[in-house]
């Protein structure tokens, strides 16, 4: 597919349908977006010491995410040089050598091969014909904890590339009293029937709750009131605040900025803060986070409030509810998400229960939120599998959009769809550049 078919796919105001739908397309995203850009791989406390690892994807290629001896964090392909097999099945561990099951290769933390048995099988050193070991991802790169890398050797730095979507991260590790934030109560995994954009669009669409989340706005509106210690009361706060004033997520902010990046101001009111601001352990975790920041920078930090922040293409996340959400797309029409919990190292272990709770809510799989979400992009998928309607409409607010600092638009409302806009316009950038 050459570069002006795809140029006629997207408009600012729509896109052709297909873009979800065709196998091809499919593939050459995974090269051209996935093959390129920074993707989200977890963070450096999911492999504190040497040895430890874990396995995640990038596009179609699985990986390895280790700590060698040296400290460095080094990112592997899951393939052995000998004839294939994948060398590591295990989701987390920790290892001093990885060994393929397959005839007892043996790789050390660096991906370097350091056993053959039977070498003496071999004319020559085995490592030398094979290239040294597991093949390395070329970049791989840390902000402010969290782990990146790319399957491209080149293109714009880790900082360029995240722009003024850092300020999210930043926000996620400064509400931590201690200034950390760690990955704790193990990873929730969904996956639906759809093309991996649905889930990024809809982390940004602030008119479908009061529509696809219907069901459990009412179901809240007939508990006891939050603020009761009635069962719950994180999930039922989320759910009632699903049913905001139209108002409330019209003036809600929404910016994208370069790369396809986009984040979503909160809609929740004080009142339904986690915890309420009033609340014993709120009152303890601000105490603690003043201690380091002082007064100021502590009411700084926590002024700043923040829905969904998207890391295009391959990550969701929540700096104040702590939550990190990593999008892996299986195949045109499948997508798996994993997401995880995060604790602020310092603050009250009561907020740590609540971001599990909060967690169970929004990303759980028997969660009365999420569920809603996996259905209608199963329904938008089906649909878009059907031909007579040809193109997707994305003009809400279409040339609303206002230039805000650091070269990012805002939405004119906060239900534009500036955010898929944005993204398409990134997707047509990464698809159209050369190879
Ligand atoms: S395929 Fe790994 S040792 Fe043979
Ligand atoms: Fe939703």
């Amino acid at each position: 597919m050459n570069a002006r078919s795809i140029k006629d796919l997207v408009r600012s105001d729509r896109v052709h349908r297909t873009v979800y739908t065709d196998p091809v397309l499919f593939e050459l995203e995974m090269d051209r977006i996935f093959g390129r850009a920074w993707l989200v791989l977890g963070h450096e406390s999911q492999v504190r010491s040497p040895g430890d690892f874990f396995t995640t994807r990038m596009g179609r290629e699985s990986v390895i995410v280790i700590r060698h001896t040296d400290e460095t964090v080094r990112v592997l392909v899951n393939r052995c040089v000998h004839r294939g097999a994948r060398v590591c099945e295990a989701a987390t561990g920790s290892a001093r050598e990885l060994v393929c099951s397959y005839h007892g290769w043996t790789y050390a933390t660096d991906g370097s091969l350091c056993g053959v048995p039977r070498a003496d099988g071999y004319d020559r050193p085995v490592a030398e014909t094979v290239g040294g070991g597991l093949a390395r991802v070329p970049r791989v790169d840390v902000y402010r904890g969290f782990l990146f890398a790319s399957l491209s050797a080149d293109g714009p730095s880790l900082l360029d590339f995240l722009g003024p979507l850092r300020a999210s991260f930043d926000d996620f590790v400064e509400r931590a009293p201690d200034g950390e934030v760690e990955v704790a109560g193990g990873v929730l995994k969904h996956a639906y029937q759809g093309n991996w954009k649905l889930v990024l669009e809809n982390h940004n669409d602030a008119v479908h709750p009061a529509f696809v989340h219907a069901s459990s706005i009412w179901a809240a509106r007939e508990q006891s009131a939050p603020g009761t210690g009635a069962y719950s009361e994180i999930g039922v706060r989320q759910m009632l605040q699903n049913g905001a004033p139209w108002e409330v997520w019209e003036n809600t902010g929404l910016w994208g900025a370069a790369y396809g990046h986009s984040w979503m101001g909160d809609y929740h009111d004080d009142s339904r803060l986690v915890p309420a601001l009033d609340h014993p352990v709120f009152v303890e975790y601000r105490a603690t986070l003043e201690r380091r920041l002082g007064r100021d920078g502590a009411a700084r930090v926590l002024a700043e409030l923040r829905w969904n922040s998207i890391v295009y293409p391959s990550s969701s996340f929540m700096s104040q509810f702590r939550q990190l959400r990593i999008v892996h797309p299986i195949a045109v029409d499948r997508t798996v998400v994993h997401a995880y919990s995060f604790r602020l190292k310092g603050a009250p272990e009561q907020m740590f229960r609540d971001t599990i709770a909060f967690a169970n809510v929004v990303n759980g799989t028997g969660s009365p939120v999420l569920t809603d979400d996996l259905e209608v992009y199963e329904r938008t998928q089906r649909g878009l599998g059907e031909p007579r309607a040809e193109w997707v409409y994305l003009g809400r607010r279409h040339g609303g959009d206002v230039p805000h600092r650091d070269g990012t638009l805002r939405g004119g409302t906060g239900t534009s769809e500036i955010h898929i806009r944005n993204q398409f316009a990134a997707w047509l950038e990464y698809m159209t550049a050369e190879p």
